[in-house]
């Protein structure tokens, strides 16, 4: 095995951290087999098991509405100090790896993904390939995946809007998150195929979910005005971590894997623009004032000569980028990192108008499907033809445009497509869903 760099400092203290777990985790998986072989030899106890993941169950829902961890798997932690924990740990406390064997499996699987990662990338184990593109293969797999997930998760949600206590029909969180696992999938497929010709395309999805950030982001703030550091901090960890144990193990930059300070500045905006004031969120005319001041921002940082650099030179440590190829050897170290962020610079404070007038336009298209049916029918095909065109120019005069001139135009038209898509959204009446699954599961591995 032929390692290629020397090893760092944080690649040791990562495999000294991962072993001992590792370790601990195959002994709690040992222990518990014991320990339901004995107990299924005294009365069957099936029933036990099933409970307890029914509860767990009932849990991961609960946290994909609350959109953060559930109370009480959080809870569980607190009542011990983490010193004693420690203590237990070190000792292999047989009872103690026992309660916590789901925590262990966890952070066993996160480890060895990341020397899976490694022995990939940094070592010769495996030899190299090149990337290949065929267009039948993709859509053959993509279109199979899309019946796959549809066969399994067709079912409808009744997401609750906390505004009128009805169902949300249309954008629910349920939906969006779908949208999300989607176009996950779409990005993983684009970068292992290298799919060149649907770069435009990939641009608009990423746009659509950075929009999300400021759509999602905006209504929970909006709505539950819990503005609490401890699920500030929850959600920067969920954005972070893996990504920071990805460039500890790898040697890689931050911004090689852009999409996550991407989002946590995005995140990190939205948070500001509803936390600072946040008193006066109900009132319009501050509202209209914060989105302003979020444009201004935007302009001053990403338009206005020189002040990116001057903003973001203390974050050079943290953002700066080298590109290895050799073309690239003179371009200045921020300049990944502004070409990144700037290209979605204003579509996250697209998504909070949206989020803002989103009960407004619930509340009228709920009027819509009461009206009668001519009238319904009406309405709704001026709403799909009106999406169509727009969204068919687009595609005619910007979509078009070789990757070079549509990046140069992209921050200022992936509202067209966005808005258009989602107009779409609210004439449709099915809802095809378990998102939660597709985004857990590829969110980690869309960074690596
Ligand atoms: C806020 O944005 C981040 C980044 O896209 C996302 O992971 C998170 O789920 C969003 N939160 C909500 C409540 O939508």
């Amino acid at each position: 095995m032929l390692v290629s760099g020397p090893v760092t400092p944080g690649q040791v203290s990562f495999l000294l951290g991962f072993l001992p777990v590792f370790i601990a985790w195959i002994y709690s998986e040992i222990l518990q087999y014991q320990k339901s072989s004995s107990i299924t030899k005294v009365h069957s106890d099936g029933n036990l098991i099933v409970l307890d993941k029914d509860a767990s169950h009932k849990d991961d829902r609960a946290a994909l509405l609350e959109g953060g961890l559930s109370r009480s798997s959080s809870a569980r932690f607190r009542n011990a100090s983490t010193r004693a924990n420690l203590i237990r740990f070190i000792s292999m406390d047989e009872s103690f790896l026992l309660e916590h064997r789901a925590v262990l499996r966890a952070m066993a699987e996160f480890g060895a993904i990341l020397v899976y990662f490694y022995i990939c990338d940094r070592t010769n184990l495996f030899s190299q390939s090149a990337k290949s593109y065929s267009r039948d293969l993709f859509l053959f797999l993509y279109i199979l995946f899309i019946i796959a997930s549809t066969l399994t998760s067709l079912k409808k949600h009744h997401d609750k809007s906390a505004f009128t206590g009805k169902s949300i029909l249309y954008l629910n969180r349920h939906q969006t998150e779908e949208w999300k696992g989607w176009m996950q999938v779409l990005f993983l497929m684009y970068h292992y195929f290298a799919a060149t010709e649907i770069y435009n395309a990939i641009r608009v999805f990423i746009a659509a979910y950075v929009w999300m950030t400021g759509f999602g982001n905006f209504s929970y703030y909006y709505v539950r005005k819990d503005f609490s550091l401890a699920r500030f901090a929850q959600m920067m960890w969920r954005l972070n971590i893996f990504v920071t144990f990805c460039c500890i193990v790898l040697t890689n930059d931050y911004t090689l894997y852009y999409i996550c300070p991407m989002h946590t500045l995005f995140t990190l905006m939205v948070y500001g623009a509803l936390g600072i004031f946040n008193k006066y969120n109900e009132y319009a005319p501050i509202m209209a004032v914060k989105i302003i001041c979020c444009f201004l921002v935007v302009i001053l940082i990403w338009e206005v000569p020189g002040v990116f650099d001057i903003v973001w030179t203390p974050f050079i440590f943290l953002l700066g980028y080298k590109d290895p190829a050799p073309s690239k050897a003179d371009l200045p170290l921020l300049h990944e990192w502004h070409f990144r962020s700037g290209l979605d610079r204003y579509i996250w404070i697209i998504g909070m108008i949206y989020a803002y007038y989103h009960p407004t336009v619930e509340r009228l298209m709920q009027k819509v499907e009461e009206s009668d049916a001519k009238r319904k029918l009406y309405i709704k095909t001026s709403i799909v033809s009106i999406s169509l065109l727009v969204g068919y120019l687009w595609y005619e005069y910007i979509y078009k445009l070789d990757k070079n001139a549509y990046n140069k135009v992209h921050p200022y038209t992936s509202w067209i497509p966005i808005t258009c898509m989602a107009g779409q959204d609210h004439t449709r009446d099915l809802y095809l869903s378990d998102p939660y699954l597709a985004e857990e599961k590829l969110l980690n591995l869309l960074t690596s």
